[in-house]
This record gives structure tokens, C-alpha cells and sequence, in this order.
């Protein structure tokens, strides 16, 4: 069997062990994958002696997705793009970086979600890894224009100054300067974690607005009511979550598994 695992400290919590058996069955791959916890100091050695053991790849997560990109020999273009990693590859002539963060949030938009970017008005809540995580992905499926609104603004010019270059209407505003009535709304920040609903006005949205909390569970509450309170769709990351885990499973395995059957799974297990 080939090994994988999801590296992050904490990791305990973490859906990917039980989302990739699913993926394995249901495609006839033979793998296991397991929850590896590394110190907050020790992220590299863990690692090394993970991928020593034969181990083919892995998941990264909070905090070590910059780590693990400046690990990589090789990096995929939005992998490059995010300037982080949340999947390894152990090749044989050295690790190779993929960030599949942003293609699942826009494969569970658009498949899921039914809800095509092309031509919308988006607005992204959020400048710090998460949001800087996915908005390569997200400038690709070629919205009408991208608003990045942050606590501290400089993140945002500083997204946009790197994504310029990209071909979409892009502006960085303050969480107070966000543009009203936009077709999707995506909340990136940490703020649900402090138990707040938003950290955006509710004339972001309009009736219909897609509005997606990238977390999941009690933490992704507080967004969803307040977006639903005021006429708009909410939608949280679990989602996202095994979109970002099929693409992995892509990357590893060269196989796509089918999402549906594994995120109602999931949300029925929630
Ligand atoms: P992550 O990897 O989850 O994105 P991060 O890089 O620390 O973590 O980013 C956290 C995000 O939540 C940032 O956009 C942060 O805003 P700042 O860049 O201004 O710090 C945002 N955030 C956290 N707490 C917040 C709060 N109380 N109000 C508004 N934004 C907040």
C-alpha cells in the first residue's frame, strides 16, 4: 500500500484521513492515510523521516503550507501563485509542491454550487493565506472583476500588486471601503473564530448572493446566518475541502475521483 498523510499541527480534527479512504475505495486505489501531528519546530524533520519511510506524498496544512512550498524541487504554477503548498508529491528526484486550495473552492462554485464565475463580481473577505491561497484559481475562471478586502489593506494592494499580471479587473479595498450588491462573496478570514457573523457590511449582498465561509461546522455559523438573514445563499467550505482532497488525489495518483457521493457522506457524518 502506498502512504499518505495530512501534516499540520493540530491535526487531529482534520476530515482528509476519512475523505481519501472514501476516494480509495470508491476508485480501487490502494493507499492508506493517516493524520501526522509535527511540532510546531520540527516541521522539516518529520517530514523527511515521513517521506524516508517510502511514503509517496502528503497534505499540508495550518501552519506549515509556506514550509512546505520552500521544500519543494518542483512547484505547479499556482502552487507558485499562492506561494504555498498543501500537497507533496515524493518523487524520486525530488518533492514536488501542487496548491489545490484554490481549484476546490472554484470546481465546488462552480460544479457544486452551480454557480459559473465567468462575468459575476466577486468579493474576497480576506487577505492572509487563505485568501492569497486561492485567488490564482479564482482570477482563472475569469470573473468580471475581483474585489480583495482586508483588515489591513496593505495585504490586499499586495495580493493584487502579485496577481496583476493576470488579466481580471483586481482592487484591494478596506473591510469598511467594500463594494456593495456582488454576486459572490467569499469569507477567507479568521474572524469566524472569534465567534463573529461578518467582518463585511451586509450591502455586499444582494438576493442570491452566493456567500461561502471557507470553514466548516459551528465555526462557519455565525457567517451563514448572517448571510442567509439578509436574502443571500450561504454555502461553508466542506465543499472546498473535498474538492481541494480530489485534486490532491489527482495529483498523486493520476485518477479523479467522483466528489458527490464522498461530500454528502461526509455532510451526513457532520
Ligand atoms: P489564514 O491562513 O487562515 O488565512 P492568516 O494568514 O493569519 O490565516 O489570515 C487571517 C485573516 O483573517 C487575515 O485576512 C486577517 O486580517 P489581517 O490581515 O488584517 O490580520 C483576518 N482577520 C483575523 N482576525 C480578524 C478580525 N478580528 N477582524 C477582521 N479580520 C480579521
Amino acid at each position: 500500500k502506498d502512504r499518505y498523510a495530512v501534516v499540520g499541527n493540530p491535526v487531529e480534527h482534520s476530515r482528509s484521513p476519512a475523505i481519501h479512504a472514501m476516494f480509495a475505495e470508491q476508485t480501487g486505489q490502494d493507499i492508506v492515510y493517516q493524520r501526522l501531528l509535527a511540532p510546531l519546530d520540527g516541521f522539516e524533520p518529520s517530514l523527511r523521516a515521513f517521506a524516508a519511510g517510502g511514503a509517496k506524498g502528503c497534505n499540508i496544512t495550518v501552519p506549515f503550507k509556506f514550509e512546505a512550498f520552500g521544500l519543494a524541487a518542483v512547484r505547479t504554477e499556482r502552487a507558485e501563485l499562492a506561494g504555498a503548498a498543501n500537497t507533496l508529491r515524493f518523487d524520486a528526484n525530488g518533492w514536488a509542491a501542487d496548491n489545490t486550495d484554490g481549484a476546490g473552492l472554484v470546481n465546488d462554485l462552480q460544479h457544486n454550487a452551480g454557480r459559473p464565475l465567468a462575468g459575476l463580481k466577486v468579493l474576497l473577505v480576506g487577505a492572509g493565506g487563505a485568501g492569497a491561497g486561492v485567488l490564482g484559481s479564482l482570477i482563472a475562471a475569469k470573473p468580471a472583476q475581483i474585489t480583495i478586502v482586508n483588515r489591513s489593506v496593505d495585504k490586499a494592494e499586495a495580493l493584487v500588486a502579485s496577481h496583476a499580471h493576470l488579466g481580471v479587473a483586481l482592487s484591494a479595498a478596506t473591510l469598511p471601503d467594500a463594494p456593495a450588491a456582488q454576486d459572490v462573496v467569499i469569507n477567507a478570514t479568521s474572524t469566524s473564530l472569534a465567534g463573529a457573523a461578518s467582518p463585511v457590511d451586509a450591502r455586499v449582498l444582494k438576493p442570491g448572493t452566493l456567500a461561502l465561509d471557507m470553514m466548516y461546522g459551528p465555526k462557519a455559523q455565525g457567517f451563514l446566518d448572517w448571510a442567509a438573514a439578509h436574502g443571500a445563499e450561504p454555502r461553508d467550505g466542506l465543499g472546498m475541502l473535498v474538492e481541494q482532497a480530489a485534486e490532491a488525489f489527482f495529483f498523486w495518483r493520476g485518477v479523479r475521483p467522483d466528489t458527490a457521493p464522498v461530500l454528502a457522506a461526509l455532510r451526513a457524518s457532520l
